[in-house]
């Protein structure tokens, strides 16, 4: 029989290339991807076909599903909370209307196949929005009901789509037009700042955490734009591409919402500059604070409490915060570096 395929849109991003490097090793299924940018050779040729173009390219869709039978759909792509901030409009475009085109390509090829089309959707704890300081600390670990009022047009996104694919999971066979389809299956992760030894996020807010330690490893100094206690969760690139992957393959019967919270550790910045410093003693790491992107960071929780995915489909982070440094983010980023000054 031939493998399923699964289309991930945004495979340049962080997640995209992580999460095709994972399914490659699976090779339990035959990847097609979608980026703005082309993919380098060596993850081109991990795809069975790699398109370029914009998931604003309605015909582009239609194309590929044509082409493609698509059983699982990854929609990666977006625009970040800093970025989004700077470019409201395009954020919404990029990610409602993109997401919308997304969400109707996976509800038509549902129809046509006969069978619900998976779609995982990488949502944020930019959905939640915590008014001042002290509120954040008394609330702690927050749940997935609670305090859904983002301030940046990314979280608003992000909050907005979740809902779309609760309805066409749901609820638009109300609408009369597809009555007799089946429908698309819509599940997803709301994620905390992840952090990858291998790239460097661009346009986010939690990219303090990851460019403090990428900064640290290649001898530069970083200057912090985010107070010393700030504070938000936190998780590793392989623990988020195993959690895609862990909902893919959840059954249906298994999952009692459409969108989970997940979370490796809580770590605040200082916390996370004495980790580096401790691996790098060298490290020159101060603060400047971005008074918008603090203010960010400071309505998002200190930690998410995930125990409906442990309970419901056995998530279960490999790295906690020591871990994380010790055992997957230092030595990885060590030979990533010597590799790349050997080059
Ligand atoms: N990493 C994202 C951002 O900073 C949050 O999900 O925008």
């Amino acid at each position: 029989m031939s493998k399923p395929v699964v289309l991930i849109t945004g495979v340049n991003g962080e997640i995209g290339r992580s999460l095709l490097k994972r399914l490659t090793q699976q090779d339990r299924y035959r990847v097609v991807s979608l980026d703005l940018s082309p993919l380098p050779e060596s993850y081109r040729e991990l795809t069975h076909e790699a398109y370029s173009g914009n998931i604003m390219d309605r015909y582009l869709l239609d194309q590929i599903a044509a082409h493609h039978e698509i059983k699982v759909v990854f929609h990666l792509a977006a625009l970040l909370s800093t970025r989004g901030e700077r470019d409201p409009e395009l954020a919404h475009q990029v990610n409602v209307e993109g997401t919308l085109n997304l969400l109707r390509m996976s509800q038509n090829q549902s129809s046509r196949l006969g069978e619900s089309v998976r779609f995982l959707f990488p949502s944020s704890i930019a959905v939640y929005g915590i008014p001042d300081l002290d509120t954040k600390k008394n609330v702690g670990r927050i749940s997935e009901e609670n305090w859904n009022l983002p301030i940046t047009m990314y979280g608003c996104n992000k909050l907005y789509c979740e809902h779309l694919g609760r309805y066409f999971t749901n609820y638009s066979r109300q609408l009369g037009a597809l009555a007799s389809a089946t429908r698309m299956d819509f599940r997803a992760i709301r994620f905390p700042g992840l952090i990858s030894a291998e790239t460097i996020p661009t346009g986010g807010t939690s990219d303090f955490g990851p460019e403090m330690i990428h900064a640290a490893a290649q001898g530069q100094p970083y200057k912090c734009f985010v107070g010393p206690d700030a504070r938000i969760p936190f998780m590793t690139m392989p623990d988020a591409t195993d959690a895609l992957i862990q909902l893919l393959e959840a059954d249906r019967d298994q999952l009692s919402q459409a969108v989970y919270n997940v979370s490796g550790f809580s770590a605040s910045a200082e916390e996370i500059a004495g980790m580096v410093r401790k691996h790098f003693p060298n490290a020159d790491l101060s603060y400047e604070l971005d008074p918008v992107r603090s203010k960010i960071v400071d309505s998002w929780p200190e930690d998410v409490d995930d125990s409906l995915a442990r309970n419901d489909w056995g998530f279960s982070p490999k790295y906690d915060f020591q871990r994380s440094f010790d055992q997957y983010l230092i030595p990885t980023i060590r030979s990533l570096y010597s590799k790349r000054q050997l080059a």
